[in-house]
Parts: structure tokens; sequence; C-alpha cells
């Protein structure tokens, strides 16, 4: 088969090294030739995906075709699933959920607890909204990596409002923060891996580091798989999906989003469970059966970022260090140059007590630093 994943960022290329183990023609779609899956696949191609006739053109002798990113050229997508190129996900389910407020929509029309939300065209609109504060603002297209999202407490926060159409939402009074992964092949099967904690420093607001399987009372565990479940069948689409929820303090579940392709919450599947994200993909792509999805042993993923104050050649600092701890898998993605915040590699730890494993994820988070030179 000659399948197709449009972007080349590490989620491709850690899809690209599970896709080894079968017989498959990859082919990769990017603008960027040194991108992270460029060297990985069998098939580079340069364009633009967010482009329909390049999307178009790359896709039409393909057997299938699949995304790692959410914002690429949906109509091309649509005209190529009507052409008979199988599209994982379905167009359609791209489309919902690459607008913030067609997705929020989404889970209200289909009874997916998610927090209540107002649309808005312009910053001006907010002051309309202020019984609705504390919430939380996101641009409905072209945020990423939480750059499309602002939280305003109150009227004097509203300058950081977004101008373009946007979604305003009550914000959450959050204890965990969790995502999960939902695979679905195409005769409507599931199979669900275990949600992933994310761990957050409260003093920068950063993501520092995740851990699966998450503690989470057993009860409230059944809610947040019964609600992705629902979610995914609800989006009637072959693929693999994750939902990122929120706990709150009443241990009532929220979904927050819904990401439509592999997902970083979800690097750790590679080594900690028998089956991982992305050999899940591969395994629905070539209309395999589906894998399990059990943990071998809880494992935690820290996030190897670009330091502040240093752009240019990467050079990883602590590396042989890391590569010494038991059961801690590197993984650098091949990005040449490293800038602040950037996302450079991650590293899996793998430990049976949990408390191990915070301790090694915090060494390991300590010790390896992305410079350059
Ligand atoms: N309704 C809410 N209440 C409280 N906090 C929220 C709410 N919505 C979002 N947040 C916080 O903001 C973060 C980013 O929001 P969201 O996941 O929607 O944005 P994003 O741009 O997709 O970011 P990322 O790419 O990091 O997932 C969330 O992980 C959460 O910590
Ligand atoms: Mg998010």
């Amino acid at each position: 088969m000659k399948i197709g994943i449009l972007g080349g960022g590490q989620l491709g290329r850690m899809l690209l090294q599970a896709a080894a183990n079968y017989t498959v023609d990859t082919y990769v779609l990017e603008n960027d030739p040194n991108c992270p899956s460029a060297h990985l696949c069998h098939n580079f191609i340069k364009g633009d995906i967010t482009d329909f006739d390049a999307v178009y053109q790359f896709g039409k002798n393909l057997d299938a075709i699949t995304i790692e990113i959410e914002s690429v050229n949906v109509d091309a997508l649509e005209k190529l699933q009507s052409e008979g190129v199988k599209v994982y996900p379905h167009p359609s389910a791209i489309r919902i959920i690459k607008n913030k407020i067609t997705q929020k929509q989404f889970y209200k029309d289909n009874g997916i607890p998610s927090s209540e939300f107002v649309i808005t065209e312009s910053k001006e609109d907010l002051l309309n909204h202020l019984s609705f504060l504390p919430a939380v603002h996101k641009i409905g297209e072209g945020g990423y990596d939480g750059k499309g999202v602002q939280i305003i407490n109150n009227e004097f926060d509203l300058d950081k409002a977004f101008s373009a159409a946007s979604v305003l939402e009550k914000k959450v009074t959050i204890k965990k923060e969790i995502a999960l992964i939902v695979a679905m092949n195409d005769k409507g099967e599931t199979a669900i891996f275990p949600a992933s904690e994310m761990m957050v420093n409260p003093a920068l607001n950063l993501l520092d580091y995740q851990i699966s399987p998450a503690l989470i009372p057993e009860k409230v565990l059944w809610v947040v798989e019964a609600v992705a479940i629902k979610l995914v069948k609800a989006l009637s689409s072959p693929g693999l999906f994750a939902v990122e929820m929120f706990i709150d303090q009443n241990d009532e579940v929220w979904v927050n989003e819904t990401a439509p392709r592999v997902h970083n919450s979800g690097h750790h599947t590679i080594e900690a469970n028998y089956c991982s994200q992305y050999d899940m993909l591969w395994r629905i792509m070539l209309q395999y059966p589906l894998g399990n999805t059990e943990p071998i042993l809880p494992a935690a993923i820290v996030n190897i970022i670009g330091e502040e104050g240093f752009s240019g050649n990467a050079v990883y600092e602590g590396l042989e260090e890391v590569l010494k701890t038991d059961n801690a898998f590197v993984h650098l993605y091949g990005k040449l140059t490293t800038k602040p915040g950037r996302k450079m590699g991650h590293v899996t730890i793998m430990h049976k007590d949990y408390q191990d494993l915070t301790h090694k994820a915090n060494k390991i988070k300590n010790t390896l630093k992305v410079k350059a030179n």
C-alpha cells in the first residue's frame, strides 16, 4: 500500500519509525526538506499542506492518507475521499476539530461535557460577556502550543483577548489535566489507551512532564473513558484521536479539546505499552487487527525543550548521564537548530513505582539541557 502523511514534524517521524515494521510505501508532504520526517520516508514531496493543489496532487495516487497536524487543506482531502482515497481521520472530523468554534459546538450538540461557551468576533464583544468571567479565550483557527489561548480572569485582562472569531469558555477549576488516546478502525471497533496525566509547573504554567497511567479514582476513570468513546463514536470516523480533558475539584469531567491524530501525550506508548499509538494507526490504515494498549510499566515523558537564551546549532548537555539511567529512552527529533521553547525531543522513563518515576523525571528534566554553539 502507498500511504501518505501530511506534515513532516516529529509526530510524523515517530509514525514513520513504526511503519518500518510493515510492508508499506510511505510518502510525506511538507515544505521544509530538512524536517524531522524528511529522511525516514520512502518518498518526500516538498509542498504546502494548506494548499489545495499540493494536497490533491500528493494524494491522488495514494491508497490512504493521514495527518500529523490539523492545519491542512480539508477541501482537497474531501475531494480525494470522494475519489476513493481512504482518509484517516475523515475530512469531516478534521473540519469539526480544526476550528475551536465548530469543535465546541459539536460537543454541545452531542452531549459531550465541555465547559459552557459563547462565540466572540472582536475584543469589544467581550464587554457583553463580563458576567461570563473568569473565562478562557481561544482563537477559532490558527492557535497552536497554547499561543491561541488567553485566560481572562476579569475586565483588566480584556486587552489580552483576540480580535478574530473565537470561543470564550468558562474557566474550569482544574484538579487534573489528562489526555486519552482512542483508536477506531474502519469496522467501528475501538481501543483505548490508558489516560496520561499532565504535570504542570504552576509557577511557569509550563507542561513539566507527563505520567501514564494517570492516577485517578476508578469511578472517575469510567466516566473519562465513556466520554472519550462517546466523542469518537460521534465523530464517526476511523483513525486515532487524543482527547484532552479536565477533572475539576468535584471530580467532574470536561473535554478541553480533541486532536484527530497521533499526539504528544502518547509518546511513551513506544516503549511503555504493548502497542504504541503509532503502531496502532498503521494497523488501522493497513486493515490489521487493533493492538493491545495495556501498559508494560508506568511511564513518564519529559520534553526536551530549547533552553531560554540559546539559538543556533543544537548541543545536548547532560545527554550521557541521561543515557546511563536505567529504562530511560531518549528521542531526538533531528532538528539541527534550537531556539527557546522549541520541542527538540523527549525522554521516556519507565518504573513500576510512581515515586521513583517522578523523581527520575525531575532529575532528567534538570540534567538534560538544549543549548547552542
Ligand atoms: N476552560 C478552561 N479552564 C481552565 N483552563 C483552561 C481551559 N481551557 C484551556 N485551559 C488551559 O490552557 C491550556 C491550553 O489550552 P488548549 O489545550 O485549548 O490550547 P492549545 O492551543 O491547543 O494548546 P496545546 O497545543 O498546548 O494543547 C490547557 O492545557 C489548560 O491548562
Ligand atoms: Mg491542548
